[in-house]
């Protein structure tokens, strides 16, 4: 908890709740002195009164400590927010679908950032029935190669694994796919936009 909740705090949410000090000290069965003392810094509500203080107030907890109402914009997570997280030691590959602080192997991963694909690392992509066959056009030996190719769609993604010395095309159920992503263990992450049913 970054810091309790203040008497300042209190006040403001109590007169937006347009709440006297009694009514509120009835609430939670406390004496408008109590309630008073709080809003002037002489003493704070009791851990215990946190939860009602909150309810009274028609907030959470969380939103009390922080003093406003926290209203949430994006509930449902959005795929065009996808961040994609590798990490450097074992590879593991993260996709998040918004703002997240990811740790692995014990380092704090940031984000990748995706690149429009650059001359060495071409991609080729065609649609098949009703797969959409991907081929990256780069080498995949043990120490250069790409690990990994996503399809993110509408409403979801799919990620196929590609190992050193395989081959690097994967393929994907055409449906509703909006971007690839696809990662090169020196060079990094690299990205093409798809419109719908069609090539690159
Ligand atoms: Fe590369």
């Amino acid at each position: 908890m970054d810091q309790y909740v203040t008497g300042s705090i209190i006040k403001k949410l109590r007169e937006r709740s347009t709440m006297t000090q009694l009514q509120l000290a009835e609430l939670l069965n406390v004496s408008d002195k109590t309630i008073s003392k709080w809003e002037t810094g002489r003493g704070y509500p009791d851990i215990a009164l946190l939860e009602p203080l909150a309810r009274a107030l028609q907030l959470s907890v969380t939103e009390l400590l922080a003093g406003e109402s926290i209203s949430n914009t994006n509930r449902c997570f959005n795929m065009k927010r996808v961040k994609l997280y590798v990490c450097p030691i074992c590879g593991n590959v993260i996709l998040s679908t918004g703002e997240a602080a990811i740790s692995c192997c014990g380092i704090m991963l940031p984000p990748v950032e995706a690149e429009p694909p650059d001359s060495v690392h071409t991609i080729h992509v065609e649609p098949m029935e009703d797969e959409y066959y991907v081929a990256v056009n780069h080498s995949m030996d043990k120490k250069h190669y790409i690990s990994f190719v996503a399809a993110v769609k509408e409403d979801g993604y799919e990620l196929k694994k590609l190992y050193p010395e395989g081959v690097a095309e994967a393929r994907f159920k055409r449906s509703n796919i909006r971007k690839l992503y696809y990662y090169c263990n020196q060079h990094g992450l690299f990205q093409v936009p798809l419109t719908a049913g069609k090539g690159l």
